[in-house]
């Protein structure tokens, strides 16, 4: 990612970080991709896993307990801080942050059995590159679970699109881009649904899918 971009979405969710939690839809969209994880994941108490692009940590907090260490990623040093003091209050001391951009850095020298995104992946250009080097992350026969919006409009961030960089994933090219990386049993199922209300009155719903796949 250019740097101008990077710093873009840095200081926008830097900006936001205090009342990211504070939105009962971006509360309940992370409780629907957890629990999508946790149902099609066979989580194991002696697994280290990534998250990327964690936020504040919507999604990975409530897959810690599960876990035996996580290691939270994002661009956004504010994200991560709120998430440290989320973290330390419910005594997860097993996850870590780490300010980490993989679009621009050295991927860790760790292997996980585990690597999770949930609303991330449309802030990054080059998706493919990306899931090849998840790919080199994982451990043999590790998972990778990647939640983001369906194809959409451009209506779900409406003005507020700065940074994003696609208006939602085609299921099937996002799983062909898997394969192509080096993953197997590739499958996607619906996580959960967002229903947002529009300017002019009329709801829209916005399927979030949930695709797993095995290194
Ligand atoms: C829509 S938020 C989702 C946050 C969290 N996963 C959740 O579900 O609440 C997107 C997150 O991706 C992060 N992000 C954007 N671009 C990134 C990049 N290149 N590398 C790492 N994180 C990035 C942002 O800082 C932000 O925290």
């Amino acid at each position: 990612m250019s740097i101008s971009a990077q710093h873009q979405n840095r200081e926008r969710f830097d900006a936001i970080a205090a009342g990211w939690d504070d939105n009962p839809t971006r509360r309940a969209l992370a409780t629907g991709v957890a629990e999508a994880i946790a149902a099609a994941v066979p989580l194991q108490a002696d697994w280290q896993a990534l998250e990327y692009g964690c936020g504040t940590g919507l999604v990975g907090a409530a897959l810690a307990p599960k876990l035996a260490g996580l290691l939270a990623c994002d661009v956004s040093p504010g994200m991560l801080a709120v998430l440290e003091q989320k973290a330390h209050a419910a005594g997860l001391d097993h996850l870590h942050t780490r300010v980490l951009d993989l679009t621009s850095e050295v991927p860790p020298a760790e292997r996980f059995e585990l690597i999770f995104s949930s609303m991330t992946m449309h802030h990054i250009p080059d998706v493919t590159a990306l899931v090849r080097t998840f790919h080199s992350m994982l451990k043999p026969r590790g998972w990778l679970a990647l939640a983001d919006l369906d194809t959409e409009d451009g209506s779900f961030h409406g003005g507020d699109a700065v940074g994003v960089m696609h208006q939602g994933f085609d299921r099937a090219a996002l799983q062909a881009d898997l394969r192509a990386a080096g993953f197997s049993e590739t499958h996607a199922r619906t996580a959960h649904t967002v229903a947002k209300t529009a300017a002019d009155g009329r709801v829209n719903h916005y399927p979030v899918f949930l695709i797993t796949a095995r290194a």
